[in-house]
C-alpha cells in the first residue's frame, strides 16, 4: 500500500456521463463536472476514482479533458477493468487499460482495479495481466473491487507470486450498507495490509437527508433503497444533531467521518462543486468514540 496509506478521502465519478442510474444531462452536465473536479482539487482531494464502464468511457474522457488543466500538485488516478462476459481472454485486461489511458490522456494510472471477480477464469489467471500492468509501468499499484474475503486473499497471494502487492479492495460501505463490516472484510483488510476503499459511502445520496418516502430519488436508486427511506430518516436526524455538536458539520460530513473512524477510505460521488466541497469537509476533525459507538448501534439493522 503506497500512496493509499496517505489518502483519507477521494472523489467518485460514476455519475460523470452516466444516464441510466444518475441521469446525466438531467439537472447536471459537463460544466458542473468540470467545476466539481476543480472544487474537489482546491479543497484538497487528491484521489479520483473512475472506471472504463462509467458512462461508457465518458467519465474517463471528462477526466482526461480536465487533467489537461495541469493541476500543480499530483492527483492520484484510479480506474478499473471490467471483466465483461465476452472478455474471455485475460489479455483483454491490458488492452482495456491501454484504452483507459488513452481516454485519460495519461502514460499510467496510480491504481488499476479489477471491477468485480470473473469466475469463468480463475483469480490467478486474472492477476497475471494485473501484475503485468505494474511491471510494464502502466499502473503504479493494483487493487480489486467487490471481492469477498476468500477471493481477495487468493488475489493477494496470486499477485505476491509475481512480486506485486494487492493495494486495495473497493467495496460498498456506509451507515446504511454495513455488510462488509459485519462479515469481517473490513477487519481482514486492516489485518492483511489492504486498503479498504468504501464506495457509495453516502448510500448513493440517501444519507444526505434530501430524500424521503414522499420525495424519493428518480431512476433506479429508489429501487436499491426501496422500503428503507423511512428508517434512514431517523438515522439522518441523529447525524444532524451530532453534526451540530461539532460546530455545524453537515449530515454528509458526519456520515463520511464515521467511515474514516472505522478505517475506510470513502470516495463520495459529487455532481456539483458544492457537493464536492461539502464532502471534503469530512476531513480535519473526528467524531468522538462514543458518537461512533452510538452510530454503530443506530445503524446496526442496515445489514445489507
Ligand atoms: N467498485 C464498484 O463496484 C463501485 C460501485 C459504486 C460506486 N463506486 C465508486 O464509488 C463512488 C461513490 O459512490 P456513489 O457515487 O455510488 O454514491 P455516493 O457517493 O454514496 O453518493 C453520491 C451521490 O450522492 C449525492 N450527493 C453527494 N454529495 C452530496 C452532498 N454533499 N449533498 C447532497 N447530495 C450529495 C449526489 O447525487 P444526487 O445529488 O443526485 O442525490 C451524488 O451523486 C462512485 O462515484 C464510484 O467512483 C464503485
Amino acid at each position: 500500500m503506497g500512496f493509499l496509506s496517505q489518502v483519507e478521502i477521494g472523489l467518485g465519478t460514476w455519475a460523470w456521463g452516466d444516464r441510466t442510474v444518475w441521469g446525466f444531462h438531467k439537472g447536471y452536465g459537463p460544466k458542473d463536472l468540470q467545476e466539481s473536479f476543480w472544487a474537489a482539487y482546491n479543497a484538497g482531494i487528491r484521489l479520483i476514482d473512475t472506471a472504463e464502464v462509467y458512462g461508457d468511457g465518458r467519465s474517463e474522457a471528462f477526466l482526461g479533458e480536465f487533467l489537461k488543466g495541469q493541476p500543480p500538485e499530483k492527483i492520484f488516478m484510479a480506474t478499473k477493468f471490467a471483466p465483461l462476459p465476452w472478455r474471455i481472454r485475460t489479455s483483454s485486461l491490458l488492452k482495456a487499460l491501454g484504452a483507459s489511458l488513452k481516454r485519460l490522456g495519461l502514460p499510467s494510472v496510480d491504481l488499476y482495479q479489477m471491477h468485480w471477480p470473473s469466475p469463468p477464469r480463475s483469480i490467478r489467471a486474472w492477476m497475471e495481466p494485473l501484475a503485468q500492468a505494474v511491471k510494464e509501468g502502466l499502473a503504479k499499484e493494483v487493487g480489486v473491487s467487490n471481492f469477498s474475503r476468500g477471493p481477495m486473499l487468493r488475489a493477494q497471494e496470486a499477485l505476491a507470486a509475481h512480486g506485486v502487492p494487492l493495494s486495495s479492495n473497493q467495496m460498498q460501505y456506509s451507515l446504511v450498507r454495513r455488510k462488509n463490516e459485519f462479515n469481517g472484510l473490513l477487519a481482514e483488510c486492516a489485518k492483511s495490509g489492504i486498503r479498504f476503499i468504501a464506495y457509495s459511502p453516502l448510500g448513493m445520496g440517501m444519507l444526505s437527508g434530501k430524500y424521503s418516502p414522499q420525495n424519493p430519488p428518480s431512476g433506479p436508486r429508489s429501487l436499491f433503497y426501496f422500503g428503507q427511506l423511512n428508517r434512514i430518516q431517523a438515522l439522518v436526524a441523529r447525524l444532524r444533531e451530532i453534526g451540530q455538536a461539532h460546530g455545524g458539520k453537515t449530515v454528509n460530513q458526519v456520515a463520511l467521518n464515521w467511515i474514516l473512524c472505522k478505517g475506510g477510505l470513502p470516495i463520495p460521488g459529487a455532481k456539483t462543486a458544492a457537493q464536492a466541497v461539502e464532502n471534503a469537509g469530512a476531513l480535519g476533525w473526528r467524531l468522538d468514540p462514543a458518537e461512533v459507538a452510538e452510530l454503530d448501534e443506530a445503524s446496526r439493522d442496515f445489514k445489507g
